[in-house]
């Protein structure tokens, strides 16, 4: 009787909303779909159809996932001290921490690892790497490296570091540029002696306002950096496609082809971090006046024909557990990189990485090129995007190539942005669902060179989405888990540092919990924290008779 009176107040209300005399259910539907079209607009988001989003693949082979209790999660968030990175992996249900080395390979990817040639130097499966990346990035020379920042510590200790200690000597310092680097794209580069700068477009910092290449560098910028430090003082100009660190958003040619312009006008070498270039590709053919019946091979051959050196991680677009690859025209530059490979990776024909991880490779970046692929790729990403967006949640929009960035700060606006606001977002979405997101803010900057704490533009909180791996119900879930933790929201509060790790200490630091009401109490304290220099957090060396010593 009770349920009776229910359903009638509900037909009620449902009639009241679709203002009909005659209550049609199918008319109410029909309605209610007009409704959500009309919120969609005035949200911007536009809603794709399952024709945009069917995937090109069946899935034919699957991994049972494990499970965990929000007892089991706590106790490891206790173990760990509330890091995420630090939790045992069997503790996590969805995990969203990277797009990278996490792809699902496909049948003919451990086709080609079963037939794989293990000779040590130009193994058959060298042999056929080479002409498939030569095709692609439209370069002679190229390089097989284990990952990108193997590339990045190739290329970079051989630009950079006698350059720098030349320069130290003589009192200057050598910087080099582009729009973000990535995380290792810095460390590499100040291991080497070199400062960065990075030279974000403005529209990158309005994560509400949309913009077809919020990955852009500002042009003006990198154009006065230069000025100011002087060509013979810039290292190279890097470009980032797509700019993870901000959204993992595209960059557009024109942006590209002006900022190669700076670089070619001053005799500055022009490089490409390629992690992600396929899924920019994409991006250019449908968003760039002028792109849109250009094939993404062309694409990518007008994107690669700039760069004087392409370094890639092949594990985001290569679709591989991993992979690497340095690419050029330049025979010196190769002769440099090959020299220290040998060095450091292993023969310059295998580069670090066993026979099979160079053929599961050389297929994906066949597969991770293909158009069919892309297509499907970015529209999961993008439609989980607008999941968020329809929620209210705060995200960098519209989503880039690689996952949904929350903006911690919105989502909590009550907790001081010095309180860790993503890094306890992430322990929170953790616990509760089981659910690991990552991630790319305050605890991920670190400090400079003086031992100050750095602080981000933003603090971002990362759902990277990894390739071929996760169904539309994986995602709905965590769009359900969401909206169940924005409504609890105002109870969420910060994070303190228990014990800061040393160098990327994102990996290695554990936090205390502050409850919201504690938050303006130990703010000056955690001020005074930040800006006292800790020199020992950029200490990479190990100290003479550390050993002997007490410490
Ligand atoms: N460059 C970019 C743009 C990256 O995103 C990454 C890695 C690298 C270089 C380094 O490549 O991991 O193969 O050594 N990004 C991963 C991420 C780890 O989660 O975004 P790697």
């Amino acid at each position: 009787m009770e349920q009776d009176s229910i359903i009638a107040k509900k037909i009620a209300e449902l009639n009241g909303l679709v203002s009909s005399d005659n209550f049609n259910l199918v008319a109410a539907r029909k309605q209610v779909t007009d409704i959500n079209r009309l919120l969609d607009e005035a949200t911007g988001i536009k809603t794709l159809r399952a024709a945009d989003l069917v995937p090109p693949w069946i899935i034919k082979t699957v991994q049972f996932n494990s499970t965990s209790t929000p007892e089991e999660r706590l106790q490891e968030l206790e173990r760990t001290g509330n890091n995420v990175f630090m939790v045992k992996a069997e503790t996590i249900i969805l995990d969203y921490l990277t797009d990278s080395g996490t792809g699902a390979q496909s049948d003919e990817q451990w086709a080609k690892i079963m037939t794989a040639d293990e000779r040590y130097s130009h193994s058959k499966t060298y042999e056929e790497f080479l002409p498939v990346a030569r095709k692609i990035f439209g370069k002679n020379f190229v390089l097989p490296v284990h990952q990108g920042r193997s590339a990045e510590n190739l290329v970079f200790s051989s630009l950079l570091k006698d350059l720098s200690e030349r320069a130290n000597h003589q009192g200057r310092k050598i910087v080099c540029t582009g729009n973000s680097f990535f995380d290792t794209t810095i460390g590499n580069t100040q291991n080497n002696g070199a400062k960065v700068i990075s030279a974000d477009c403005p529209e990158s910092a309005r994560t509400n306002e949309y913009f077809d290449f919020k990955g852009n560098a500002d042009v003006d910028k990198i154009r006065s950096i230069v000025e100011e430090y002087g060509p013979e003082n810039i290292g190279f100009i890097i470009m980032t496609v797509v700019n993870n660190t901000i959204g993992g958003q595209p960059v557009s040619l024109q942006n590209l082809k002006a900022v190669h312009q700076v670089a070619k006008e001053h005799k500055i070498l022009f490089l490409l971090d390629s992690a992600r270039i396929f899924e920019n590709a994409y991006f250019i053919q449908q968003r760039e006046p002028g792109y849109k019946d250009v094939t993404i091979e062309k694409i990518i051959a007008q994107m690669t024909e700039l760069a004087d050196v392409i370094l890639m991680s092949g594990k985001k677009d290569g679709i591989v557990n991993m992979g690497g690859l340095i690419a050029t025209d330049n025979e010196k530059l190769y002769k440099l990189f090959l020299n220290k490979c040998i060095l450091i990776e292993g023969h310059y024909s295998y580069g670090g990485m066993s026979g099979r991880d160079l053929a599961a490779f050389t297929q994906g970046l066949k597969e991770g090129s293909n158009p069919k692929h892309l297509r499907q790729r970015i529209n999961q990403v993008t439609e989980f995007g607008n999941g968020f967006r329809r929620l209210g949640l705060p995200i960098q929009w519209p989503p880039g190539s690689n996952g949904i960035f929350l903006d911690a700060r919105e989502f909590l606006p009550h907790v001081d942005k010095n309180f860790f606001p993503a890094q306890r977002l992430c322990a929170e979405i953790y616990w509760r669902y089981g659910i690991r997101p990552v991630e790319i803010g305050l605890s991920l900057v670190g400090r400079d060179e003086a031992g100050i704490k750095n602080m981000p533009i933003k603090d971002f909180v990362r759902f990277t989405v990894p390739r071929r791996v996760y169904a539309k119900e994986h995602l709905e879930f965590t769009l359900e888990a969401l909206s169940e933790l924005y409504s609890i929201r105002d109870e969420i509060g910060g994070l303190i540092y228990k014990k800061e790790g040393l160098g990327n200490g994102h990996f290695t630091s554990s936090f205390e919990m502050v409850p919201v009401k504690d938050i303006p109490k130990l703010l000056p304290a955690v001020l005074e924290d930040f800006n006292t220099p800790k020199k020992t957090y950029q200490q990479t060396y190990f100290p003479p008779n550390a050993l002997a010593s007490d410490n």
